[in-house]
């Protein structure tokens, strides 16, 4: 019998974390490890749609972030404004369609226009969604749903909400990898993640490479996704409850 394709993620998000420590450890300014931070998700980005997963979201700036040195917040905000100038063609050509998700009206004009033109550059694309999670939380995320949504006159159920929350445009993510070992969430996809399978790995972020990679995607390969099935009804489906969990899974 020829062998199953192995049982890999559609929707991978990552919070990047452990750049602060990873320049400490080289007597290096923190901003000196955002910046290997960039060049980190700039070869996870080729990695995982080398090994066919369709959409990655990372956590790169979140609303809590702001709380930081005035020093290391305005670095960010410049590496964010250099990797848009510098990342951007090349990502393009690779077919990578770029989505920034958080709230904009924190960030400077010129940031928000070279946000907005690295999306209407790259919409054409469809080989990998990178959603760029900056100036994200969250709570903010459900809050400005459930705003917009009260703004249209809509119910606030569920499936309303679902259609007015930032990644709307994609299916909920199947792997949340947590890097630099905490072993918490700290506001990332906390609607979207309901039903993530959680990875937390030790290694500092601009240490976490494509044997690292594949070793989160050998983990989830043997994960038995039930959500809130029992493991019977899993590996013998009923028929009948076909379809009901479309878009949930992925070969
Ligand atoms: C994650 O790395 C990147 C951002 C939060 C912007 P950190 O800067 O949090 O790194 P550590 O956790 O201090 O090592
Ligand atoms: C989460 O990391 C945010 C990003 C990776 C952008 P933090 O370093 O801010 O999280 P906490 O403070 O350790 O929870
Ligand atoms: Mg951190």
């Amino acid at each position: 019998m020829p062998e199953q394709p192995a049982f890999r993620p559609h929707h991978i998000a990552i919070v990047m974390d452990g750049n602060g420590r990873w320049a400490k450890k080289r007597m290096l300014p923190r901003v000196a490890g955002h910046k290997q931070g960039v060049t980190s998700l700039r070869r996870m980005v080729e990695a995982v749609g080398a090994r066919g997963v369709r959409v990655l979201s990372v956590f790169a700036f979140s609303s809590e972030n702001w709380n930081r040195p005035d020093e290391e917040v305005s670095g960010l905000m410049q590496l964010l404004a250099t990797a848009l100038a510098k990342e951007v063609p090349s990502l393009s050509r690779a077919g990578v369609r770029i989505h920034f998700i958080g709230e904009r009206s924190g960030l400077s004009d010129k940031l928000r226009a070279g946000l907005e033109q690295a999306e209407t550059q790259t919409q054409q694309n469809d080989k990998l969604i990178l959603n760029v999670c900056f100036n994200y939380g969250g709570r903010w995320d459900i809050a400005q749903a459930a705003r917009r949504a009260a703004e249209a006159g809509e119910a606030l159920t569920e499936a309303v909400l679902d259609r007015y929350m930032a990644l709307a445009h994609v299916p909920d993510p199947d792997l949340l990898i947590r890097t630099g070992g905490e072993k918490r969430i700290s506001n990332f996809l906390i609607w979207q993640a309901a039903y993530a399978e959680l990875y937390f790995s030790n290694r500092l972020w601009p240490d976490f490479d494509e044997a690292a990679l594949d070793e989160a995607l050998a983990d989830f390969a043997g994960r038995e996704r039930r959500f809130g099935l029992t493991s019977e009804q899993v590996t013998r489906p009923n028929p009948s409850a076909q379809g009901k969990s479309e878009g949930r899974e992925h070969a």
